[in-house]
């Protein structure tokens, strides 16, 4: 068995717990932070020439690299720290009026939504949500909600590539398609695709994408980017998009206003071509799956087979819905999401989250290449053990 715990020291994670949390912020293996480390160390040699004459070249280089990786190209793809920076950078570009709407959905990640509430509270609007069903059955279910919600004054679809509580992949080709026939602009919040499924920018055809690296490409924290589609039908709106904090880049374009948003560590960014290259090590390690988000996804099915039969629950959404995440049920017991994080931590040294939603706790499993089965068996058996500590089965 190449994964699992035979190759948990090519991470940093503490040996003796039981990671099953990728999801909230990734885990960056020692091999990409050494190269995070390298790139520190060039920069503080000559500070001056670094941030004035490499820097500006590198950066380019390391977006090259990264949008070949989510099927774009270099110059319509910009860095940003996170998946929030970008959001904000996109809505805070646009401009609202009284009646307009914004659509999101009852998964929209809650950051996200209070941006939005923050751009609507200037102008006296509320984003209106679809409610998308969970548990769901089909993907078009996602398609029907949003339909059923937009209308002639909605200005802007925004809606997650793959959902944060839910864990759902939704379908976002239609989406787009669905938004463009009632000439809607669509921004599309992909913090946790980068990595974990295959992408393909141009084909999904939003005219905004932001995603993480940081989570599941395993990139240093702070690594995010915004895309912005060069043949959106939108141009008078894409081609005023600037970043949340103006410098000297202003006027200048797109690439040069976010490329320099005043002094801060690029490392992060320029570390993204080894974060990349880890993943395709690990692609080359697989042997029956064709690359690690194969493997990773195959692992989280067998777990959420295998939880649900423990748990005696039925499942959520579709196999095609998920990722390398999927979120379950939890049996009913009286306790918290925080007492119940606390329990599996404190008692069992398990990291997974237990997420409120729909007025019911779930959990939200992830699998890396660091996990295996044996330790969706042990949460399996810690769930069951808590669950009865209450008397409940
Ligand atoms: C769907 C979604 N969007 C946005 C974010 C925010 O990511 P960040 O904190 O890196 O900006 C998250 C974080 O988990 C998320 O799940």
């Amino acid at each position: 068995m190449a994964f699992g715990k035979s190759i948990r020291n090519l991470w940093r994670l503490e040996p003796d717990c039981i990671f099953l949390n990728h999801g909230s912020f990734g885990a960056c293996p020692i091999a990409v932070l050494e190269k995070q480390q390298q790139w520190r160390s060039q920069l503080e040699r000559q500070p001056v020439r670094f941030m004035g004459q490499e820097l500006p070249v590198l950066l380019r280089a390391a977006a090259a690299d990264l949008a070949e990786f989510v099927g774009a190209t270099g110059q319509d793809l910009v860095f940003v720290e996170n998946a929030t920076a970008g959001v904000n950078a996109v809505v805070r570009s646009l401009q609202f009026s009284p009646g307009d709407q914004i659509v999101v959905t009852n998964h929209t990640y809650g950051a996200v939504r209070k941006t939005l509430e923050f751009i609507g509270d200037r102008v006296g609007i509320r984003p209106i949500e679809a409610v998308v069903p969970f548990p769901i059955e089909r993907p078009e279910q996602v398609i029907e909600a949003i339909a059923g919600v937009i209308s002639s004054s909605t200005k802007l679809l925004v809606v997650d590539h793959i959902t944060s509580a839910t864990a759902l992949i939704l379908p976002v080709i239609e989406l787009v398609k669905l938004a463009r026939e009632h000439k809607i602009p669509t921004l599309i919040d992909g913090a946790h695709a980068p990595g974990m499924i295959d992408l393909d920018l141009q084909a999904i055809g939003a005219d905004w994408y932001v995603g993480n690296c940081h989570k599941w490409l395993c990139a240093p924290k702070g690594c995010g980017f915004l895309w912005t589609n060069p043949n959106s039908p939108f141009p008078q709106l894409t081609d005023q998009i600037h970043p949340t904090v103006i410098s000297h880049g202003y006027g200048s374009g797109y690439v040069a206003e976010f490329d320099w948003v005043g002094t801060r560590d690029p490392s992060a960014w320029l570390a993204v071509s080894e974060a990349i290259k880890f993943q395709r090590s690990l692609d080359q390690m697989t042997s029956q799956a064709k690359s690690i988000k194969q493997r990773n996804h195959n692992l989280v099915i067998w777990a959420v087979d295998y939880l649900n039969q423990a748990w005696q629950q039925s499942p959520n959404a579709p196999t095609e819905m998920l990722g390398s995440m999927a979120t379950i049920a939890l049996p009913t017991m009286p306790i918290s999401a925080v007492e119940l994080n606390d329990r599996l931590w404190q008692e069992y040294q398990i990291e997974v989250p237990v997420m409120p939603f729909a007025d019911r706790l779930w959990l939200r499993i992830s699998a890396q290449a660091y996990n295996q089965e044996s330790e969706y068996k042990l949460l399996a058996q810690a769930i069951q053990t808590i669950a009865a500590s209450f008397g409940a089965a």
